[in-house]
């Protein structure tokens, strides 16, 4: 059994996970993804605000593809509770350390599922000054969308499924895989 199919085993023995992106098709398209993003932001010190607990190892491949001079910051936002459905209601766990007033910020995201979480913090970020706020998410699940968001950069389309790995989780679990599965009843 190599290192990746012992990660998965636990939850794959259930029948469980069913990868839908691999570490690899993810490392490509993060790289393409940063090309596309890099233009709008060099010489400008973008501001990579990661939203927590989901985006953290996309935000740190994302920010080594940009391979620009940038700061990060993350707020965390609660809108889950174990399920897998949104409970509707949002609200902030943590908040940035400084200021944004002027920056260029980059919201960084896991996946945007109804919007509710990034028109709240979209919402929000308004009200700071920043120079630009733009959006870039790994996954997009459109056709989930209660709340009407942009997403500028978008890495997956995915259908109405439940995906974990690669940061995401069910019930804080499954974060660590390295691919992205799709979690299916049993
Ligand atoms: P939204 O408010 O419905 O757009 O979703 C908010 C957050 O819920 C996302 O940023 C994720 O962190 C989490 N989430 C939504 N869909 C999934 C999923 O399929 N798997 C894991 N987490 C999800
Ligand atoms: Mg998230």
């Amino acid at each position: 059994m190599d290192e990746r199919s012992e990660l998965h085993a636990p939850a794959r023995a259930r029948g469980r996970l069913r990868v839908l992106y691999t570490a690899e098709e993810i490392r490509a398209r993060t790289a393409r993804l940063a090309d596309e993003i890099r233009p709008y932001y060099e010489g400008k010190n973008p501001l990579l605000l990661g939203v927590l607990k989901g985006s953290f190892i996309f935000l740190a491949d994302l920010a080594r593809a940009l391979a620009i001079p940038l700061e990060v910051d993350f707020v965390q936002l609660a809108s889950y509770g174990d399920g897998t459905e949104s409970s509707g209601f949002v609200r902030f766990i943590h908040d940035v350390e400084r200021p944004m007033a002027g920056r260029h910020v980059l919201v960084v995201e896991d996946i945007v599922d109804t919007g509710t979480t990034l028109a709240f913090l979209l919402g929000t970020l308004a009200s700071r000054q920043a120079a630009s706020v733009r959006v870039v998410s790994l996954l997009d699940k459109p056709g989930r969308r209660v709340n009407q968001v942009q997403v500028d950069f978008a890495g997956f389309t995915v259908e109405n499924l439940f995906v974990v790995g690669y940061g995401m989780d069910h019930a804080e679990a499954y974060r660590h895989l390295p691919d992205i599965c799709a979690l299916e009843e049993v």
